[in-house]
């Protein structure tokens, strides 16, 4: 397939890299002005991509957002206009909200929501890391979405395991739900996830999951309580060692993808006139620090 991989970041030039060692053809679109990007995955030989190509991205297949929540809008519309009313778009990224808010622009393309747990880091521009193995979900955003079930075949031969998820809406909350529960705290306390199995942490997590519950069971997700709380416990424990992207993006001093993630969940549950006093703390703490830097881009 011809397949353009927009934001090539830690997690995109994974994509792209393994992509083009499955037998693709895969080019990059970036915010530099390079014709070509090197890319070297955990020291292997570099493999080279052609950048900002307008040709290459109006013959592309399919697309591959991999920026974050709040770069998607940025990002892809303005190449919309290079593209045929046939090419796949999929957008991969935490958070939710952020298609949304363009899908009237997009709809006439046939789109894919992705969630994954690969983990990847990008030490300098032209290495990345692949820093853990994990399982993709892949599932229609709109009805022409629903055609796209092949891309489980290409993705899972790059990088498996690839699955199609008929219910991606589900999944995408319950990594919001754990998102929610792990990133403002770990962010806030700049501390690893499996800190969060402290005592100290115990009944604003409690107060975290109970707000979630009630949201998700007002959106017609099936959840309880018990079950989100296992979920969310399952995950500290097995990325205990892990920095969330939160914590990170709060140390650097970056913007983060709380919109997208605490801040959706509330104002869902606004829709819903659920009060969620808990969530709405941790996203007013983690914007007033995000103010308080230097204006990001
Ligand atoms: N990294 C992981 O292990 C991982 C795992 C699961 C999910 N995710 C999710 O995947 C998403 C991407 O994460 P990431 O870690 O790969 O982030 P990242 O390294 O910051 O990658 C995002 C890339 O998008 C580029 N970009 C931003 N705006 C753009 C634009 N207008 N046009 C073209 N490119 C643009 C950025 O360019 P610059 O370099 O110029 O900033 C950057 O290279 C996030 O939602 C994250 O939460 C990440």
């Amino acid at each position: 397939m011809n397949i353009t991989i927009v934001g090539p970041g830690a997690i995109g030039s994974l994509w792209a890299i393994k992509l083009l060692q499955a037998g693709h053809n895969v080019s990059l679109w970036s915010r530099t002005t390079y014709n070509s990007i090197d890319l070297s995955l955990d020291g292997q030989a570099s493999l080279s991509f052609s950048n900002n190509n307008i040709e290459k991205l109006s013959a592309s297949d399919l697309v591959i957002v991999t920026v974050k929540a709040w770069q998607v809008e940025e990002a892809t519309t303005p190449l919309l206009q290079y593209l045929d009313p046939d090419t796949i778009l999929m957008f991969m990224h935490n958070g939710m909200g952020a298609v949304d808010e363009i899908a009237t622009q997009i709809d006439a393309h046939p789109i894919v929501l992705a969630t994954t747990t690969q983990a990847a880091f990008k030490p300098d521009r032209n290495s990345v890391s692949h820093t853990g193995a994990g399982q993709t979900q892949l599932g229609a955003f709109n009805q022409a979405g629903k055609k796209c079930t092949f891309l489980v075949d290409v993705l899972n031969h790059a990088l498996p395991n690839v699955s199609w998820n008929p219910e991606i809406h589900t999944a995408l909350w319950t990594k919001l739900a754990i998102n929610c529960a792990i990133n403002p705290l770990t962010g806030l306390e700049q501390i690893k996830n499996g800190e969060l199995s402290e005592p100290r942490f115990g009944n604003t997590l409690t107060a975290i999951i109970e707000e979630l519950t009630q949201v998700m069971q007002a959106e017609g997700i099936s959840c309880s309580f018990d079950e989100l709380e296992t979920n969310v416990n399952k995950v500290i424990q097995a990325t205990a060692k892990n920095n969330s992207s939160m914590k990170q993006d709060m140390f650097y001093q970056r913007r983060t993808e709380i919109d997208f993630i605490t801040g959706f969940l509330i104002e869902t549950a606004h829709k819903h006139q659920i009060d969620v006093p808990v969530n709405q703390t941790l996203l007013t703490q983690v914007k007033e620090q995000e103010s308080s830097w230097k204006k990001q881009d």
